[in-house]
């Protein structure tokens, strides 16, 4: 993980990004780069080349670049630009063809000779998943894998990993026949986030909580990734792969290994791996009856979304109009280990909601006796801590107190903290760590074959329940609104509720 205190800039390497002029480089890729430059992080003997199949040209390229910069940075100044544009090189070319890959080997050769880059090569997958196999079978057979002594070779591979648990298993497999595991990142994005690495801090940096982090203590957990916007342009993506898998063995089970996990014996990536692979190893398989009972799929109808109408998502551009896509998703978990027996997970995600909002909250059992006259313990306000992972980044501990006024009444008070207050930092993209680890070797951000086989392996059920007969109709929600009502049912049959995703943000008003 990046400490632009104490790290010290990357060694040189070349950048390849295969699927250059998409939206991810752009959006996300380039501005991280941009940020690692500035905080001093890139070597000085860093280049970039940029591969996909229109043939724009270096020039092309580094406007493409200059675009990144400055759509989605603010005062972007000329060194910047000019600093990449120096390093930056583009190459056309379709990647079943080994051709491209003949002229990648060449152009490496001669970056290197010119630009000192060290003989270290970064291959950065941003391609559709459909490409993965076909550029390592590539890279491997124009040798580009291969690692002469004291130089690195790595891949970053996108998600999805597979769309399912025999896809996935396939994929793995296949790819180690090019690549050793040391060489692979497989990323996901949720574990940029700094509030997502600070789950690990909070937890295991502190004395205060992880006394309590265990069945005793607490009742149940919740775990929220609303979204507000739609599916967008990306209706002939999504419509294929729907809430669940887009969302649910990848970001919520990152999520939720971070808070279920037990402490690693050290901050070593394989130890933190490890950790995370038996926690989700320990998550229960669904029965067929389990994932009728325990999943709930939504896909939302018309509304209104921050002020602007949004059209139902069978209406979107590039999907079918009877499709059964789930646009949300919501499941109760449950995690058979001593630490976690009895205690439910419960998580949902969904698109076009109330309001943008991943949160965690970690839901403590009440007092053991009603001490207070007329407040039965019943009605005491829970003690809840949630953990905000955006936007707003921060944490709030609720609990009891006493409303001032003659009559003993209790009321829950809120504590918060405020990311943004205690640390003024510039906004990132999650991306700059994540690359940076990468030129580093750190793999303690990326996930391991087995931590992606166990995500796959909790939602196959469903899966295959789902596929049934086409399985059930997702229960249509207004845009704009809370996600279905079954959602809700979920908690409420076992006298819970949902922590509200519609009210104001936790950190108006501060
Ligand atoms: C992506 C999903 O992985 O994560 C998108 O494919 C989703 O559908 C996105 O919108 C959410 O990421 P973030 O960082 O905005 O929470």
């Amino acid at each position: 993980m990046v400490n632009v205190d104490t790290a010290r800039p990357a060694p040189p390497c070349v950048l390849v990004i295969f699927g250059a002029t998409g939206d991810l480089t752009r959006r996300l890729l380039v501005p991280a780069l941009r940020n690692l430059r500035r905080d001093g992080m890139l070597s000085p003997n860093f280049a970039l080349v940029g591969i996909a199949s229109r043939d724009i040209g270096d020039q092309g390229f580094r406007d493409h670049l200059r675009k990144g910069m400055e759509q989605f940075q603010a005062g972007t100044g000329g060194s910047d630009i000019d600093w990449f544009a120096e390093r930056a090189h583009y190459l056309a070319g379709k990647f079943e063809d080994p051709q491209t890959f003949e002229a990648l080997a060449r152009k490496i050769k001669e970056i290197e000779a010119a630009q000192h880059t060290g003989g270290n090569v970064l291959f950065y997958l941003a391609t559709p998943p459909s490409e993965f196999e076909i550029i390592i079978n590539q890279l491997g057979k124009a040798k580009l894998t291969r690692e002469a002594r004291g130089q690195w070779r790595r891949v970053i591979i996108e998600k999805p990993f597979g769309h399912d648990l025999p896809s996935a298993v396939a994929l793995n497999k296949e790819i180690l026949k090019t690549l050793d595991e040391k060489q692979i990142f497989r990323i996901d994005h949720y574990l940029g986030k700094e509030t997502v690495q600070n789950i690990l801090v909070f937890r295991f940096a502190n004395g205060l909580f992880e006394p309590l982090w265990n069945r005793q203590h607490i009742d149940h957990v919740q775990i929220t990734v609303a979204e507000t916007v739609g599916v967008e342009q990306r209706g002939r993506f999504y419509d294929r792969t729907g809430a669940l898998r887009d969302m649910v063995p990848n970001h919520l089970f990152q999520l939720l290994a971070l808070v279920a996990m037990e402490p690693p014996s050290c901050f070593a990536a394989d130890a933190m791996l490890t950790e995370k692979a038996k926690v989700l190893d320990a998550v229960h398989r669904f029965s067929p009856e389990d994932a009728h009972r325990n999943v709930v799929r939504g896909q939302y109808g018309a509304g209104v979304v921050g002020g602007k109408e949004i059209v139902p998502y069978r209406e979107a551009p590039d999907v079918p109009p009877r499709t059964a896509t789930e646009t949300y998703v919501a499941m109760k978990l449950a995690i058979d280990n001593w630490r976690w027996a009895g205690v439910p997970f419960y998580l949902r995600t969904g698109k076009a909601l109330a309001r943008r909002r991943t949160e965690l909250t970690i839901q403590f059992k009440q007092a053991p006796l009603a001490l207070f006259r007329d407040t039965p313990v019943e009605r005491l306000p829970p003690n809840d801590l949630t953990l905000h992972i955006q936007p707003d980044e921060g944490m709030t501990l609720r609990f009891g107190a006493k409303a001032p006024g003659p009559a003993m009444r209790i009321d829950g008070v809120d504590m918060k903290f405020n990311y943004e207050d205690a640390f003024r930092s510039p906004p990132r993209t999650g991306y700059e760590t994540l690359v940076y680890d990468c030129m580093t070797g750190d793999h303690s951000l990326f996930q391991r074959a087995d931590t992606i086989e166990a995500g796959w392996r909790v939602v196959q059920p469903v899966l295959d329940v789902w596929k049934e007969n086409g399985g059930p109709k997702p229960e249509t929600y207004t845009a704009g609104g809370a996600g279905p009502e079954a959602a809700d049912e979920l908690l409420v049959r076992d006298g819970r509720r949902w922590r509200s995703i519609t009210g104001q943000s936790w950190a108006d008003g501060r």
